[in-house]
């Protein structure tokens, strides 16, 4: 049964070179709509959709709480079939399953938006905006690469209102109005590995204790454009120059400092022709480390680096603007042991594990119990059209959720 949800997700928007399938896209709401055809001839299940683009599938009345399962449909660029998708797949038929034993279960499905973040650099949107993180912290002037602000990207899906000018300083005044459509009793998100732990460990199931921190900055470089041929070196205002002065620095930041890793995954410029100096560019650096205190270390040492390496040239100036903070987050230890229980009787050997990649479940654990579990990617491999997991590492991933939303709703009956 999991295999046939994975499949019918995989049909939307997978080509030869992977699946992309962006975040508050029309092609991630066709994989919402697919999912929540799952329940269409159902009478008592309903299908949500919130202020941020999520969709839940909710059996029944009222707000809950609710025994909750998920993860998103949304992929990295030529990303794999797998991350996300399992989740959902699974959640959905863990719904199924219990809800022919329990027809009024309070069980529902949640399909987070935009939790890769690939058009404005900020990941884990739709939970975040769930757990109310996104109201204190989310700049709705971020731009994409087209220069449009994800505050228009949220009015011309419906799910937010324009943005309006002060009548004081013409200003854009931000507002981000959100209202969670219902309450979580408990939380459970099964996902691919997308590293080598547990295939090097020889594990079929890693329980997630936490889950590392993400903070991310863009660096903005101005400069001038003119003739690249006939412009001396000395009078150039170059934008990339400090820039890219400072991307190839990056890696010294976190040496010596705990698992840190830090990546400049994005970095553009203007006008972006060969034969103009740039007169703008720009990279998004991003850094994760399983603690506050090695992210508040790199964080100084990166400032430190803006500040030392930053522009040389007269006229050039430099920018450095935070775009997210993800805490590193614990995960539930009562709703992992009962995984980890759920492994034993089963007889499936399980380890526990930090996760460094991020996943929905670190928002809902702001608001409500939630574990997380992983079962190995082939090779270790993620984000690429060729990530894959065994077929029968599949199905246990749907098997454990089912047996999970089963004990939990048993416990509220
Ligand atoms: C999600 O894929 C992440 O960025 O860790
Ligand atoms: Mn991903
Ligand atoms: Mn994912």
């Amino acid at each position: 049964m999991i295999h046939q949800h994975l499949k019918k997700f995989k049909a939307i928007s997978a080509t030869k070179e992977g699946i992309t399938r962006l975040g508050l896209s029309d092609w991630e709401d066709k994989a919402h709509a697919a999912a929540a055809a799952a329940f269409s001839r159902s009478r008592r299940v309903k299908t949500v959709r919130d202020q941020a683009g999520n969709t839940f599938l909710v059996n029944g009345e009222g707000p809950g709480p609710y025994v909750v399962m998920g993860s998103h449909l949304d992929s990295v660029p030529n990303g794999g079939w797998l991350d996300g998708a399992l989740g959902v797949a699974g959640a959905l038929m863990a719904m199924q399953k219990v809800l022919q034993k329990h027809r009024n279960a309070p069980v529902a499905v949640a399909i987070w938006a935009d939790e890769e973040g690939y058009r404005f650099g900020n990941g884990l949107w739709g939970s975040r905006a769930f757990a109310g993180k996104v109201a204190q912290e989310e700049p709705l002037l971020l731009r994409d690469r087209d220069g449009v602000m994800l505050a228009e990207v949220l009015a011309e899906r419906g799910l937010q209102k324009k943005l309006r000018r002060s009548r004081e300083t013409g200003e854009l005044v931000p507002k981000f109005v959100y209202k969670p459509p219902f309450e979580i009793a408990t939380y459970a998100e099964a996902h691919i590995e997308q590293g080598r732990q547990l295939i090097d460990a020889g594990k079929r199931v890693g329980l997630v204790t936490h889950v590392s921190g993400i903070r991310r900055w863009r660096l903005e470089s101005m400069g001038e454009t003119n003739h690249a041929g006939t412009t001396p070196m000395r009078e150039r205002r170059d934008a990339l120059v400090p820039i890219a002065g400072m991307v190839g620095r990056l890696p010294q930041l976190v040496r010596g400092v705990n698992n840190g890793v830090i990546t400049c995954g994005a970095m553009g410029v203007e006008p972006g022709v060969a034969n103009v100096i740039p007169n703008q560019a720009w990279a998004i650096v991003e850094h994760r480390a399983p603690t506050d205190r090695d992210q508040d270390e790199t964080a100084r040492r990166l400032k430190e680096l803006v500040a030392t390496t930053g522009p040389r040239a007269p006229g050039v100036g430099l920018e450095m603007m935070p775009i997210s903070n993800v805490r590193p987050m614990p995960m539930s230890e009562e709703v992992t042991s009962r995984i980890e229980e759920i492994c034993k009787k089963a007889g499936v050997e399980s380890m526990r594990m930090v996760s460094m990649a991020a996943h929905d479940a670190m928002s809902v654990a702001h608001v409500a119990p939630a574990g997380l579990f992983f079962i190995p990617s082939l090779r270790g491999l993620s984000h690429r059209p060729d990530e894959d997991s065994r077929r029968e590492d599949i199905k246990l991933a749907g098997d454990i959720l089912t047996r999970w939303a089963l004990a939990e709703v048993q416990r509220v009956l």
